[in-house]
Order: C-alpha cells, then structure tokens, then sequence
C-alpha cells in the first residue's frame, strides 16, 4: 500500500512559534483559521499529533464543523513510551473515529494493555532518529487504508517529518502577533548543512481570513 499524502498544518505567530515559552498555544489565530483546521479533518482520512501536543493541549482532534462532519477521520498519536493522558479527550468520540497510537517495539507492556481496555489501537514501529521510524509509521498508515493525512504538529513531529521527506503540503495559518525567542518554534531540529539542502515548496495560494494569513504550499 502507498503511504498517505501528507499534509502538515501549522498555527504559528509571525516569527514562526507555535506556542508561548510555557506552551501556551491557544489560540494564536483567530475563529475563522480554526473553523479551516476542523473542515480540513473532515476531509482526510487521518489526523496526527505527536505526543507533547496530547500531553499539553489535550486534544480531542474530532473535526467539528457546521453542519455536522459526515463523518469524522482516525486520530493518530505518536509516543515512543506509550505516554498519552489516559483520561484525555483523545478517549471522547472513539465509536466514530478510532484511536490509533504509534509506540515504540516493546514498549510499556502495562500501558499498552491499559490504553488497549480504554479503547485505543496499538500499533508497534520500530525506532528511528530521535523517536519513531516516521516511515514506518507512515507505511503502517497506508496498511490501515489511509489516504490523506493531516498533520498537526508539535515541532517536534513537524521536524521528524521533514526531515523524513515526507511533507507533501502545507497549511500555514499565520496570526498578527509576534511571541519571541522563548517561543516554541513551529519547527523543531533537524539536520541541515548548507541553504541548498533546505526542503523546499512552492506557495499555491493565499487568502486573509479575517486578521490572519492562511498559506498553502506543494512539494516542490
Ligand atoms: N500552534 C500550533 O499549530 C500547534 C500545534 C500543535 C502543538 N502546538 C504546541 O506545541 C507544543 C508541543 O510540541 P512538542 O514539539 O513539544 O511536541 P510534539 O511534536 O507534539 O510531540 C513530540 C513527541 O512525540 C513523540 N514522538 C515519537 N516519535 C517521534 C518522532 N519520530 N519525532 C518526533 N516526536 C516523536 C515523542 O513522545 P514520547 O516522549 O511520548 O515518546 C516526542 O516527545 C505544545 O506547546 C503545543 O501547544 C502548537
């Protein structure tokens, strides 16, 4: 099976944070950006989220829109350790869009078996980098039936999956606000020697939604 078209969506400040230095994330944009994010987890077949995003926002990834989303997408999180709050939103809504989570091989048997009696799917990858085998998470995906997949961050998952090659758009909502150094950046570390070898796309649109800007761009 092909792996998923890859979309990565990110909400950052003019100086490319995601969060304040606490991880305060909510909300850089505005209204409008956010009723974008829940249409466009309508439309694919699965959302992800690395593992800080669970534990500092708590998440429920479920696409609300007006009128209601015909049907909702899978939710993905990837956490080496298995580490996701057991009592997170993440749980709520899982009859309409299973819950799939991405751990390490061998990883927390005892955890494995907890998030298993409270409704989540476990899915086993091997190590890669700094966390898990993105391509074999990716892989996996395509396994399972997925065709389009939507990214949301952290900067710690948007990095692995550049890195990896495997962002083939992205959705960048950008807020009139500035959040300085301390800030998260949008996107976290990765290897890069010189300007030639940096990942590159191709800007296909741009709208104003309401005080923010919303980018879309293609693998170039
Ligand atoms: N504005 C926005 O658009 C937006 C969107 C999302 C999040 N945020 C903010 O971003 C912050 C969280 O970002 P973050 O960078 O700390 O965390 P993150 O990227 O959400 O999650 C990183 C975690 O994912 C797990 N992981 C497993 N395999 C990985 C791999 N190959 N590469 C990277 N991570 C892997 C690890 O968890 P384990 O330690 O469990 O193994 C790792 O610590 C929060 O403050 C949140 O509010 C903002």
């Amino acid at each position: 099976m092909p792996r998923p078209h890859l979309t990565l969506k990110l909400a950052t400040s003019l100086d490319g944070r995601i969060a304040t230095g606490s991880g305060e994330s909510r909300w850089i944009t505005g209204e409008a950006a956010r009723a974008e994010v829940h249409r466009m987890r309508a439309y694919v077949g699965a959302v992800m989220i690395g593992a800080g995003t669970a534990r500092a926002d708590n998440p429920s990834l479920l696409a609300r829109t007006d009128p209601a989303a015909v049907r909702q997408p899978m939710r993905v999180v990837v956490t080496t350790r298995l580490d996701i709050p057991l009592e997170g939103r993440l749980f709520e809504g899982i009859p309409e869009s299973p819950l799939v989570v991405f751990g390490a091989e061998r990883a927390g048997p005892a955890r494995h078996a907890i998030l298993e009696a409270i409704g989540a799917r476990i899915e086993q990858v091997p190590r890669g980098g700094d966390g898990l085998d993105i391509d074999a998470v990716l892989l996996r995906l395509g396994e399972l039936g997925i065709a389009s997949l939507l990214a949301e961050g952290g900067g710690k998952l948007a990095a692995a999956l550049i890195a990896a090659g495997a962002v083939d758009r992205l959705e960048w909502f950008r807020a009139p606000i500035v959040l300085g150094a301390e800030g998260r950046p949008a996107i976290g570390s990765f290897a890069m020697e010189s300007l030639a070898q940096a990942p590159t796309w191709r800007r296909v649109a741009l709208r104003e939604l309401g005080p923010d800007l919303w980018e879309s761009y293609e693998r170039v």
